[in-house]
């Protein structure tokens, strides 16, 4: 999609504006936005130090255009700062987790192949998948499982890691994504993607807190933003698509009273207005030259100006 954001975010650039990649990962959407708006200076953020290092090579040619940094984009708010603020025309999320971190073993994101359980964008961070796995009761695994990985036999993998750890401590992927596969019933084996795929995702959504960093950063990106200045956001998982349609609506609609109440009493006023009425999908030639982007769907709003006295 990245011709998409491209397309959707540009509107609101001007001359010496900013755009703020909150998930700057390799930097290719990065590449698309700068190239496309040449008077326009990017904000690179991402909490994976592998991320920047790829990031900083990619985008190097765009010299003093760009700053790169290390943030959870939860905290957007407090890395948008001096020059930046106030000059926000743009803020783009491309959530979930990145081929890199997919592709590259040591980081324990695959099921397949062995590699310690780990899952963690930010190394520094405290909890890792290791942790989860073999720390967690059985009824919070099986709810992680089932609401993240929105796997159906969640309660029964869960009781497997649970039998299995009191044994032995779970050290390795390979490990893991056996146990999985021999929880899951055989009919269910045969068919689809791997038996242990929804469970390793909704492991690594767990460690990462991905869900709650991207509701707490939504509101954030609202108040960095200009009036007339737009936020995108590629979604990969129903529940981040949920939080991220929610937190537009919400914002369009302003008044936040109960619908049976027959006048406006709390007086809030729009924020936003969403730009995209149903998501945009990948094209089917997209989908066919990158099988990970069958899932994505992107969401675009823009910062309405504040009212006036009169109308406030
Ligand atoms: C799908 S990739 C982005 C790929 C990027 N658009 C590109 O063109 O290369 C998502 C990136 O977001 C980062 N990320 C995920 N959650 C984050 C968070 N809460 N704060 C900062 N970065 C985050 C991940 O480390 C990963 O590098």
């Amino acid at each position: 999609l990245v011709h998409e954001v491209v397309e959707w975010l540009s509107p609101a650039f001007s001359s010496g504006g900013v755009v703020v990649d909150c998930t700057v990962g390799g930097g290719g959407h990065a590449a698309a936005l700068l190239e496309a708006a040449p008077g326009v200076r990017l904000v690179g953020i991402d909490r994976d130090d592998e991320a920047l290092e790829a990031s900083g090579r990619r985008l190097g040619e765009f010299g003093g255009r760009v700053r790169l940094l290390k943030a959870n984009f939860a905290e957007l708010g407090s890395v948008i700062d001096g020059d930046d603020a106030g000059a926000v025309e743009g803020v783009f999320y491309d959530l979930g987790v990145s081929s890199p971190q997919l592709d590259r073993a040591h980081r324990g994101f695959r099921y397949r192949g062995d590699a310690p359980l780990d899952m963690r964008m930010d190394v520094s961070g405290d909890l890792t998948a290791a942790d989860v796995v073999n720390g967690y009761s059985e009824a919070e695994l099986a709810r992680v499982i089932a609401t993240y990985g929105e796997e159906r036999f969640a309660r029964r993998i869960a009781g497997a890691i649970v039998a299995r750890r009191a044994q032995r401590r779970f050290e390795g992927t390979e490990d893991l994504a056996e146990v999985v596969k021999g929880a899951v019933p055989a009919a269910a084996r045969r068919s689809g993607p791997h038996p242990a795929r929804r469970t390793f995702q909704a492991i690594r959504i767990e460690v990462n807190d991905e869900i709650e960093n991207l509701e707490r950063s939504l509101p954030e990106a609202l108040r960095v933003l200009r009036p007339g200045g737009r936020v995108a956001a590629i979604s990969y998982h129903s529940l981040e698509d949920r939080a991220v349609k929610r937190f537009f609506a919400s914002e369009a609609r302003g008044c936040r009273c109960p619908r049976d109440l027959p006048v406006c009493v709390c007086g809030r006023k729009a924020s936003m207005r969403g730009l995209t009425r149903k998501a945009v999908r990948p094209s089917d030639e997209e989908k066919r030259r990158n099988p990970r982007s069958d899932s994505a769907r992107l969401r675009v709003a823009a910062k309405l100006e504040p009212p006036g006295p009169e109308a406030a």
